[in-house]
């Protein structure tokens, strides 16, 4: 058991023994042929970090991170993850509670599978909202209303999703929600009794935030309802209205071209997070890591910049702020680890990255994640 905890890889192995496959594909997987999850990933894999020397760096080594007006006591946290029940009921509270253990942002996800109501209270002091504009502006503006009621001051405004990502391995596995389980499926459910047992206790995930908007809450006419409420209608026009609705911070995430991110920053937007969604909406995407230099360069120094995608490691993190995000964010390794340990799963990750985020700015010298901006020579992205 202790080996798998030794990285997030072998979380992933684990997850995937324990969850059915069209369970870990859907976390796992990405759309078309899974190029930009792949380059996400390999971005980090090219990227090299040049250790500097003899810096007496014994002992713990400060990881603490100034960002949205508070210091975090890491410098990632959690991205937003719907439907994450799939991988194992209860993960949203269990992660939005690990992640307020561990001194990190946890983010709400509208079609999260607890509601946000519910998160707030299990991480009353780190959790941020993501909003998905939908096609009815009643809905919208009740979830903005409903987040700032729970307590919410971030808003992360999902920007990338303007038409459903095509993924493979959804279709091939003929994944749907409500799940109804083919010959096949039910076969994979039955190899898999930890995960049935557990679905079996508490029922088949649902879009908890989402329920209340339609009047018939079966499993079906919600995932019917889910999908009607997809739309690619969010336009700057509509940011401009959701920037004058919500008091708080907005992020504006799935920025991946400078003029975008220019123009978010001149909307009034806080900050941006330049993501590809994890690689699951275009294979033709470009690596983030990649993309962020870009984005960096045009909005200058002082601007806030968070980063997603690929990220496995501590080194990767490194990697991600060396790069010149202020904040990294991930989302499948939280979920591997749950899939891979239930509870024990959310609660031992945020260590298991916060270490080895030390041990690697031990490896190049860095005592400090403040002090990074000295060592930014020491990235070669390859
Ligand atoms: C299973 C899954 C569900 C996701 N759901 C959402 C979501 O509801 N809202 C959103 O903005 N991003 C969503 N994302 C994207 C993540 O927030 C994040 O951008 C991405 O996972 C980062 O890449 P990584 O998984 O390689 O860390 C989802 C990603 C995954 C893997």
């Amino acid at each position: 058991m202790a080996g798998s905890w030794s990285s997030v890889d072998d979380l992933r192995l684990r997850a995937r023994r324990r969850l059915p496959r069209f369970a870990f594909d859907f976390i796992d997987g990405g759309a078309g042929n899974e190029a930009s999850l792949g380059r996400n990933v390999e971005a980090y894999r090219q990227a090299t970090l040049v250790p500097r020397i003899l810096r007496n760096v014994d002992g713990d080594l400060a990881t603490e991170t100034t960002l949205f007006g508070r210091t975090w006591r890491v410098p990632f946290g959690v991205a937003p993850i719907g439907m994450a029940g799939i991988a194992w009921p209860g993960i949203d509270g269990w992660l939005a509670a690990g992640a307020e253990r561990a001194g990190a942002p946890y983010t709400a996800s509208t079609p999260a599978t607890a509601t946000l109501e519910e998160l707030r209270t299990a991480a009353p002091t780190v959790s941020w909202f993501q909003l998905y504009v939908g096609r009815e502006q009643r809905i919208v503006d009740d979830l903005l209303h409903r987040a700032e009621a729970a307590g919410y001051e971030t808003l992360l405004v999902t920007a990338d999703v303007p038409k459903p990502g095509k993924r493979l391995r959804d279709i091939r596995n003929s994944f749907m929600l409500p799940l109804r389980p083919s010959v096949r499926m039910a076969l994979d459910v039955a190899i898999h009794p930890g995960w049935s047992w557990a679905i079996a206790r508490s029922g088949s995930p649902r879009f908890c935030n989402l329920e209340r908007y339609t009047k018939n809450s079966s499993a079906s006419s919600l995932a019917e309802f889910m999908a009607s409420q997809s739309s690619g209608r969010l336009d700057w026009a509509l940011f401009d209205h959701i920037r004058k609705t919500w008091k708080g911070r907005i992020a504006l995430k799935g920025v991946l071209s400078p003029e975008d991110a220019v123009e978010a920053a001149r909307r009034g937007a806080d900050a941006v997070v330049v993501s590809n969604h994890g690689g699951r909406q275009l294979a033709s995407a470009p690596a983030t890591l990649h993309a962020l230099g870009a984005v960096r360069d045009a909005l200058g120094p002082d601007f806030t910049v968070l980063l997603d995608g690929g990220i496995r490691s501590g080194e990767d993190i490194l990697k991600g702020l060396l790069a010149g995000a202020d904040f990294v964010l991930m989302g499948r390794p939280f979920v591997f680890a749950v899939g891979a340990y239930g509870q024990e799963g959310a609660e031992r990750v945020f260590e298991l990255l916060r270490a080895e985020l030390v041990n690697a700015m031990g490896q190049i010298g860095l005592s400090d994640i403040a002090d990074r901006g000295a060592f930014t020579d020491c990235l070669c992205l390859g």
